[in-house]
């Protein structure tokens, strides 16, 4: 069997840093290969950490995202970057040299990081947060950083991936929860360089520098269910995407602590704003045809391609929802429905959100003209 791309040191950008619910790249790359001819613009309205943006790269196609989570689209914007790994550290050597106005010292980062490792991620917080234009090098050391920022700890600190006390690298526990079993547990945070856990990361990404087709100016931090992300699109649209599975609505939430480091508080916040409504399967539906409505207003040709399933603790049916939401969007023609297959290519999405069965997950493709 061959091995999966997430462990594939050619396609290593994809995996810069984790997103909790992310889809494999061996979906998007297979129905988007089946359009290439067209020449396309490939559009994921739900992009998350860019997979879909990420796969239009690999095959030379433009491609637009957007997401209401700032981590999803920092995470996305670097998928679309170039630059070499010399001018990403130039740059996080230079942002070190500041003094930070605003050090967190609640018990949660005390534990969490060592003095000297958290003064550093003050630094590159702080320095990222006021540079006054975004460039390549400023997307792929912030997408970096958020892919160091908590992980498991190393056994030889020397070879560290990541800057924090022992944490899950998808998502991050609650500082009280976290503080409990470090205490329970008699962890410490590790002493680590930032700038090494750094370069490392950097250094395994080997297509770093290689060209990119488009920009990363558009991946955008949008609600996709409003007219303004797609304003700019026209043309022949393939859409793959995995809108949030009923229920599913704390992605800001459980990456609380990357969200902190974009210049968020420094705890959780539990407001679910610009998320899809998950209050019933009529809200849903409603604003997920929304969505579907607009991209069909924008293309001239449209293949949509949706992967959506279900979550064990909410009880829905992700057949019935999405057609639904294409009945209520009309013109659409619903081509194929299949049972998400992905056995050989990483983890299926629902794994991510606790037991699921194999018929959680269904791939669809629809059409309008
Ligand atoms: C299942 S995840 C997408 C994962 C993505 N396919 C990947 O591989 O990373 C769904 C995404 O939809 C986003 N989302 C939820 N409501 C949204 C909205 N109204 N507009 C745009 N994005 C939204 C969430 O923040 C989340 O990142």
């Amino acid at each position: 069997m061959r091995s999966p791309l997430a462990y594939n040191r050619d396609y290593a950008l994809n995996a810069i840093c984790p997103y909790f619910t992310m889809f494999p790249l061996e979906y998007p790359l297979r129905v988007i290969k089946k359009h290439s001819s067209e020449n396309p613009v490939i559009v994921d309205p739900f992009c998350g950490r860019g997979t879909t943006i990420y796969a239009a790269r690999k095959l030379g196609l433009r491609s637009y995202g957007f997401d209401t989570s700032p981590i999803a689209v920092a995470i996305a914007k670097a998928k679309l970057a170039s630059a070499s790994v010399e001018r990403v550290i130039a740059l996080a050597e230079h942002l070190l040299q500041r003094q930070p106005s605003d050090l967190p010292d609640t018990e949660f980062f005390k534990a969490a990081y060592s003095s000297d490792t958290l003064l550093d991620i003050c630094r590159l917080r702080e320095g990222l947060m006021l540079l006054p234009d975004e460039s390549d090098e400023s997307t792929l050391l912030r997408a970096a950083a958020l892919g160091c920022l908590h992980g498991p700890l190393a056994n030889d600190v020397s070879l560290s991936g990541y800057f924090s006390n022992q944490m899950p690298r998808t998502f991050a526990s609650k500082p009280d929860y976290s503080v409990r079993y470090w205490k329970q547990n008699g962890l410490e945070a590790p002493h680590v360089q930032v700038l090494a856990v750094l370069r490392r990361k950097l250094e395994r990404i080997s297509e770093l520098g290689s060209t990119a087709v488009g920009s990363f100016r558009r991946i955008m931090c949008a609600d996709a269910r409003t007219a303004a992300p797609y304003r700019n699109l026209t043309g022949r649209f393939v859409v793959v995407t995995s809108p949030p599975y009923y229920g599913m609505r704390t992605y800001v939430q459980d990456q609380w602590l990357r969200n902190w480091f974009l210049g968020g508080p420094a705890q959780v916040h539990y407001e679910t704003d610009m998320q899809l409504r998950h209050s019933s399967h009529e809200c849903f539906v409603h604003d997920l045809a929304r969505v579907w409505s607009h991209l069909r207003k924008r293309a001239e040709a449209i293949d949509l391609y949706v992967r959506l399933g279900t979550i064990p603790s909410v009880k829905s049916d992700a057949r019935a929802l999405l057609k639904a939401s294409l009945d209520e969007s009309s013109g659409w023609r619903l081509v194929s429905t299949r049972r998400a297959d992905t056995a050989s290519a990483g983890k299926r999405q629902a794994d991510q959100m606790g037991k699921s069965t194999p018929e959680d997950e269904f791939d669809f493709h629809a059409v309008a003209n």
